[in-house]
């Protein structure tokens, strides 16, 4: 069977912990500082720290799978709709992230909004893409 698509070892691990750091201190900190549960430590200066590193490691994980993996994930023909869907989402709260460093003032609620929303959908299609990945 073809494993056109397979990362490398390190290139995995790599992916899955700079994904996994930034969608989970994202989760946390929006349960902690707009649903205002734990508030004091979820909602917390730290945590929006730890996703702003995390964010920075998986654009750079993000990076490292562009001149490869893409092209040869899309010539197996396997994984296609949960691997564009994750790339356009990843774009997204690229763009998104950005707005919210730069943006408007009046823009800020709407980026918020839009960025976690986008943010969920995401980790939904990553764990997705990678969990069936292993298995196949
Ligand atoms: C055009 C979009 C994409 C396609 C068609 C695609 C396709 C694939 C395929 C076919 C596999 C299974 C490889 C195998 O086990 O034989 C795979 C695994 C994987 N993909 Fe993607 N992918 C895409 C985008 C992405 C993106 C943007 C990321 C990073 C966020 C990503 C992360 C992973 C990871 C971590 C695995 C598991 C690695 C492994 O088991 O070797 N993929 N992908
Ligand atoms: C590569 C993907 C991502 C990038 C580049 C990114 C980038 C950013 C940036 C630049 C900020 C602003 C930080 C600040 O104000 O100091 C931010 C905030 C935030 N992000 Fe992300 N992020 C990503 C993924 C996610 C994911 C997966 C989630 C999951 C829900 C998420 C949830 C949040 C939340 C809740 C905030 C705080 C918004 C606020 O109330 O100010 N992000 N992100």
């Amino acid at each position: 069977m073809s494993r056109l698509g397979k990362m490398p070892h390190w290139q995995k691990w790599f992916v899955i912990v700079g994904m996994s750091s930034c969608s989970l201190s994202g989760v946390a900190y929006l349960i902690g500082r707009h649903l205002e549960i734990h508030r004091p430590i979820l909602g917390s200066h730290l945590i929006l720290a730890l996703h702003g590193v995390g964010a920075i490691l998986a654009t750079l994980a993000l990076g490292s799978a562009l001149p490869f993996h893409l092209k040869a994930g899309l010539q197996s023909k396997h994984k296609r709709i949960s691997g564009i869907s994750q790339l356009s989402f990843l774009g997204l709260l690229i763009i998104t992230g950005a707005l919210l460093y730069y943006g408007s003032e009046d823009l800020r609620e709407i980026a918020i909004n839009l960025h976690w929303s986008i943010g969920l959908l995401f980790f939904s299609m990553f764990i997705l893409h990678t969990i069936k990945a292993s298995n196949k």
